[in-house]
């Protein structure tokens, strides 16, 4: 018997930088995980809903994602080759025509940036103004697009903002999708904003969103809006960039978040789920007829990360080559949400967001939610805040999570929520 020995957590605080940030709320060394179990070094296994902040939705270490970079990594397969051809990715792209682009009959061209999510977006931020030659990019209240300086600009998000120390421009920001509640049409306002000549919104090359705003509080955009900001893109001469690096890769349902919504974005950002196995690993999906980078214009030492080919290649070979998984999705999500109704349902004044596995409860303030959630860290499940004010509790299980283990985390997420509310709850009979 093989006997682990402990880690001596101090290293953390002795070297670590103060910008670490997940630690500190799930302070324990986890030394191995499978699926939807992390497991820390005294053997105490926890349910992840918060799955690499949707960077996992199929699960720690898949069994075949793990075997075939295993085999891969065995027969001495490239493992960095700059963005030279390589069978990895051929295979790759092969899967992604067949699997994804051609029965949705779309049509992109693969720009393979640097490995994160937010080198993809400066990419696409990049191109949009290089295909328009305008600057200005509208983007949305509480839209989260990373850190780096240019997506940060398009970043709503007051406390990143201010780390950037740095003027952040050639973004103006406009209210998102029920922004301002259900009666105020914020589409409209913007189509208004953009035919006035004097509203002072300059015409932009892009308009870019997520149609669920992940770290902005599970905000969901309908379909019907999301159309409206597209035609609005199309009047004004304008790209559609839609940003799916938390929402894709079958978060809401399909592997596209937008693709049920009859939108058609002339840029699409993929990182978090898109390498299937957590590694690193960001694309930009563009039109063809947008592809007009010359060589290495928006190059990077890793673009396109030959393990995560071949793990993504599995992926999508695994889960999208017919609707089972989409399905499985879609009832998962119906579960959750039927679930979370009861939960809400002890909250004086919670409100349910998003949509199919990205959902979660508004429960009112940050200080609720974090209590919340530190609760059902005591009890074995790893679970997250997001919103404005950190006020939204949020689910991101693993979408291959096993039935059983996501009731018995949202068992963990109600008596949580029970033990806050009781209180309240046994003064209002
Ligand atoms: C929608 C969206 N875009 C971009 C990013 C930035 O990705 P990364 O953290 O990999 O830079 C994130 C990260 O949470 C995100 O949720």
């Amino acid at each position: 018997m093989t006997t682990m020995t402990m880690t001596d957590k101090t290293i953390f605080e002795r070297r670590e930088s103060e910008a670490r940030s997940y630690c500190r709320s799930f302070p324990n060394v986890f030394s191995s995980a499978r699926n939807a179990v992390l497991r820390d070094e005294s053997g105490r296994d926890y349910i992840d809903f918060l799955a690499g902040c949707s960077s996992l939705n199929y699960g720690h270490n898949d069994p075949d994602m793990k075997a075939a970079l295993v085999d891969y990594i065995t027969s001495d397969g490239v493992t960095h080759g700059l963005d030279m051809h390589t069978s990895s990715k051929s295979a790759f792209l092969k899967a992604f025509e067949e699997i994804i682009l051609e029965p949705r009959g779309l049509d992109y061209k693969v720009q393979f940036t640097g490995p994160t999510g937010a080198n993809a977006v400066e990419a696409a931020m990049k191109l949009a103004r290089k295909v328009t030659g305008r600057t200005n990019i509208i983007s949305f209240t509480n839209g989260f697009h990373g850190v780096t300086m240019g997506a940060l600009a398009a970043t709503g998000n007051g406390y990143h903002r201010g780390g950037a120390s740095a003027p952040l421009s050639n973004v103006q920001r406009v209210p998102f999708d029920a922004y301002h509640g259900d009666e105020i049409d914020t589409a409209q306002m913007l189509e208004k904003m953009l035919d006035d000549p004097s509203s002072g919104i300059d015409t932009p090359a892009a308009i870019m969103l997520e149609t669920v705003q992940g770290e902005g509080g599970l905000n969901a955009a309908s379909a019907e809006w999301v159309k409206r900001i597209e035609e609005i893109a199309r009047a004004h001469g304008a790209l559609l960039i839609i940003d799916d690096i938390q929402a894709g890769c079958g978060r809401t349902g399909a592997f596209f978040s937008f693709e049920e919504m009859g939108v058609s974005p002339d840029i699409v950002t993929m990182a978090k789920s898109f390498s299937g196995f957590g590694l690193p690993f960001a694309a930009v999906l563009i039109k063809p007829e947008h592809d007009i980078w010359g060589p290495a214009e928006h190059n990077g030492t890793f673009r396109g990360n030959n393990h995560a080919f071949v793990t993504a290649r599995v992926a999508l070979e695994k889960f999208w080559k017919d609707g089972a998984f989409q399905q499985e999705v879609q009832a998962k999500g119906d579960y959750l949400k039927q679930r979370l109704e009861a939960i809400a349902d002890m909250v004086p004044g919670a409100r349910l967001k998003g949509r199919g596995m990205m959902r979660g409860v508004d429960v009112g303030t940050g200080e609720v939610a974090g209590e919340i959630c530190k609760r059902c860290f005591q009890q074995g499940l790893i679970i997250e805040t997001s919103g404005a004010h950190d006020e939204v509790v949020k689910i991101l299980a693993p979408l291959t999570i096993e039935q059983d283990l996501l009731a018995k985390g949202l068992d963990i997420l109600e008596a949580a929520v029970a033990e806050k509310f009781s209180a309240h709850k046994m003064a209002a009979e």
